[in-house]
């Protein structure tokens, strides 16, 4: 007989500042490759949205929308830099609203973490320091581009709330340009933008305050490295005091990751097989947890629900993020519920990363087999 597990703590609400999100499953920001290629939201993202909801998600974040043209990061990817997106935005939290689910905007500017190919001009980052992997320099951003950068998170956040999103999350992870500015590796200013830890951190706290400003309520969220994995890069230690430094900010709550495309240790780690490999930012997360009132969502590896709840009961993060696995099976919280799964199948091999559009590719090898 399946049980029944709708009283777990996993299945209970939680405020994220004044939004009430039904439990605690979140779809951690994925980019789905599923945009027009100008950015334009097609009707297929918006039917996996309508999908994920149906599977009981409880808070689903968008993948990284990005705010400046020469913000994006990857072909296919959402844009949010230009009014003429929100008709396009408007479905998808329409297709999310026909069920409890919530739904969060992520907004994110590649800095240096991006391709030639992809923008007009030189990438931009706090500090000209050669990026390995794409193999170039950046341009060390003015004060001028700075002020612009602000403007255009803000401006994303305006467009998210007029599209009918319940919050954003900016994307201070995976080095990308708010985590380069966080990290003394990328960031060697001099200025009022880089040195101490504050003047690192002061871009995302100038963007969280003015969204505050004019959209008072609009929940925020910040995805956060917990660890670059490079030498002389953000470390735990360090993002404790950031964290600390954003919720001060008014910040409602702070998803914990880590990784760099440049340390060749990212966010998504492979071959993930047994339970102790679950939760592999959970140990990072539960001290900034300790260190802040605000809901801390634990990240990375994921996949076996009574884990899943010990992380939660056990009281070291508030919510459980989830990415791969929902590619895998977007109805994974609704199966969780009815008891007719206790551990995602996702085999963390990472071949869901399709330029044609995310898919589970371990499920296509398996089929092709039968
Ligand atoms: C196909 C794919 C796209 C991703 N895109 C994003 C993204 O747009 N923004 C982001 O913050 N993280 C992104 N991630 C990272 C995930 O949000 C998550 O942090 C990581 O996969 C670890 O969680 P998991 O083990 O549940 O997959 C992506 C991951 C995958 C597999």
């Amino acid at each position: 007989m399946p049980i029944d597990r709708s009283a777990s703590i996993l299945f209970s609400p939680i405020k994220i500042g004044t939004l009430l999100v039904p439990n605690r499953f979140i779809r951690s920001a994925t980019h789905e490759f599923m945009a027009d290629e100008d950015g334009t939201v097609t009707p297929r993202l918006a039917a996996l949205y309508r999908e994920l909801a149906a599977g009981e998600i409880g808070l689903l974040i968008s993948g990284h929308f990005y705010v400046l043209p020469e913000g994006k990061a990857s072909p296919r990817q959402t844009g949010i830099f230009d009014d003429r997106f929100i008709a396009g935005l408007k479905t998808l939290p329409r297709a999310v609203h026909d069920f409890p689910t919530r739904i969060f905007a992520q907004l994110a500017h590649a800095g240096r973490q991006t391709k030639m190919n992809l923008i007009e001009g030189t990438p931009i980052a706090p500090s000209a320091v050669f990026e390995p992997t794409v193999k170039l320099m950046p341009r060390e951003a003015t004060a001028a581009d700075i002020a612009r950068i602000i403007d255009s998170f803000v401006e994303g956040a305006r467009r998210a709330h007029e599209a009918g999103f319940d919050g954003v999350q900016l994307h201070a992870a995976h080095g990308y340009l708010l985590s380069a500015f966080l990290s003394p590796y990328t960031n060697r200013r001099t200025d009022e933008w880089g040195g101490s830890t504050e003047k690192r951190v002061r871009i995302v706290v100038e963007i969280i305050r003015t969204i505050r400003d004019r959209h008072h309520l609009f929940p925020i969220i910040v995805k956060l490295n917990s660890d670059d994995f490079l030498e002389g890069g953000l470390r735990p230690e360090e993002s404790i005091e950031i964290a600390r430094l954003l919720e001060a900010a008014g910040l409602d709550g702070i998803e914990v990751s880590g990784g760099t495309a440049e340390a060749g240790k990212g966010s998504m780690w492979a071959g993930l097989r047994a339970e102790a490999d679950e939760g592999y930012f959970v140990p990072a997360a539960e001290r900034i947890k300790a260190a802040v009132r605000i809901p801390v969502f634990g990240l990375g590896g994921n996949r076996t629900f009574d884990v899943l709840e010990r992380f939660v009961r056990d009281g070291r993060v508030d919510l459980i993020s989830l990415s791969r696995p929902l590619i895998r099976e977007p109805h994974l919280v609704r199966q969780f519920r009815l008891g007719e799964i206790a551990r995602s199948s996702c085999i963390s091999c990472n071949k869901c990363f399709n330029p044609r559009g995310i898919s589970c590719g371990d499920l296509k090898v398996q089929s092709r087999r039968i």
